[in-house]
């Protein structure tokens, strides 16, 4: 190599992510290091790092080469890609209509029994082409580029029929294919009981252990298979068949576990090694080690409890004191989350989970970078990862989470390739 594509310069903070040799992701006080070092630069060829560091080292590596393009940070702040590793991109419609009764105090559940709230989604995405949903959720990718977020999780299960879910993934892939944002996709056949099977809900697990997963495995539209395991949902049971079946098809798997009642599903998601829990609200200490002794990553979604109105948090403290590595997420989807705001998030997490501006960016980093298999290229830069990074309007970390609800991203760099200038 003689030629670095990109050098970016003149870096006030450089927030690399390097850890201290661990591999897996990161929880107790190693969530709290990352691996800041004051005037940097990264170099990138072929959209990859080939220098990070200080700006002394990294010119001296690349001494003598041609540079194609300077993008001078102005002493600004950078960081890793962001990562969001929990949303439900791709639905059609909207559901404002459901404020007034969230504001009259019905609950979350009780709107789902009476046949609204996921359900209501459900039935205009069925009704939504491939096209519209295509149209929709590119909207929704954008916003999340302006917001820094480079790689994104995308869930299906507002289709619940084969046919509907395969056209909910079929829209996630062809964005991977022409959208800047990376996204990694997740079966969720298992997000609720149709209404067409309501009181069978066992045939339709039936359903999509038989039919779906194994034809959503043969079009390779999804890396993981996730179950919102909660009262009035899928039981326990229910959710560690579907589980086990799409761990033998070799997908990696999820489960949205006690985010409203304390159902066990923590301890599920560690019998079976999931590579991730949701929510977890309400949690038990024995679902905490249960995950602890798997690697499960606890994916808090703080913007989901702000938005439910809930009284109560996910336990993050708790969870990092035990051992489990936490990560945050928008979760967002038009119901229980309706915002792409990655940055409203950094402030929740910092205010309602009371992590530090340190552990959030590992938590929307490394640790969202485990919780969706992609740790290997993504989520710190270092020599040889994808060049995924965000110039900040800041100088420092705490000021992120600090001044909240504006959008403070100047530059979003891509397998580097400027994306948002
Ligand atoms: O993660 N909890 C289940 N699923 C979503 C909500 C989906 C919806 O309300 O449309 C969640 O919060
Ligand atoms: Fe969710």
């Amino acid at each position: 190599e003689n030629k670095i594509d990109l050098l970016v310069h003149n870096i006030g903070r450089l927030v690399t992510m390097q850890g201290q040799g661990e591999a897996g992701p990161r929880t107790g006080n190693a969530m709290a290091q990352v691996g800041e070092i004051s005037k940097g630069a990264v170099a990138i060829v072929d959209g990859t790092i080939y220098a990070v560091g200080s700006e002394d080292e990294v010119r001296a590596k690349i001494a003598g080469m041609n540079v194609a393009q300077e993008l001078d940070a102005e002493g600004r702040l950078v960081t890793p890609g962001l990562i969001d590793a929990h949303t439900h991109l791709v639905h059609g419609g909207s559901r404002e209509h459901e404020l007034d009764l969230k504001l009259k105090g019905v609950s979350y559940l009780d709107i789902l029994a009476s046949g609204g709230g996921i359900l209501s989604t459900v039935r205009s995405t069925r009704k939504a082409t491939e096209q519209e949903l295509y149209d929709k959720a590119r909207r929704s990718l954008d916003i999340m580029l302006l917001q820094g977020m480079t790689t994104v999780e995308a869930k299906s299960g507002y289709g619940l029929t084969l046919e509907d879910e395969l056209k909910q993934l079929t829209v996630a892939r062809s964005l991977n294919e022409t959208h800047p944002v990376e996204l990694v996709s997740t079966f969720m056949g298992a997000h609720a009981v149709p209404e067409e099977y309501k009181g069978r809900a066992d045939e339709y697990v039936d359903l999509v252990i038989n039919v779906m997963l194994p034809e959503v495995k043969r079009q390779g539209l999804a890396q993981f298979c996730d179950v919102f395991c909660e009262h009035g949902v899928f039981t326990v049971e229910q959710s560690r068949k579907i589980l086990t079946a799409a761990k033998e098809l070799g997908f990696g798997i999820k489960i949205h576990a006690d985010e409203i009642e304390p159902m066990g599903g923590a301890q599920l998601a560690g019998e079976l090694g999931c590579i991730s829990a949701e929510h977890l609200l309400a949690a038990t200490d024995e679902g905490f080690a249960a995950m602890q002794q798997a690697g499960t990553v606890a994916v808090c979604l703080p913007a989901t409890s702000f938005n439910l109105r809930l009284k109560t948090h996910a336990r993050a403290r708790r969870m990092i004191e035990m051992g489990v590595p936490v990560a945050i997420s928008t979760d967002y989807n038009p119901g229980s989350s309706p915002t792409e705001s990655i940055q409203l998030v950094m402030t929740l997490g910092c205010l309602n989970l009371g992590l530090t501006p340190e552990e959030v960016m590992t938590a929307i980093t490394v640790n969202a970078a485990h919780a969706i298999g992609k740790a290997n290229t993504v989520g710190s830069l270092e020599v040889g990862k994808q060049a995924d990074l965000v110039i900040f309007n800041a100088n420092n970390l705490a000021y992120l989470p600090y001044h909240f609800g504006i959008n403070h991203v100047n530059t979003v760099v891509k397998r580097g390739r400027v994306v948002v200038a």
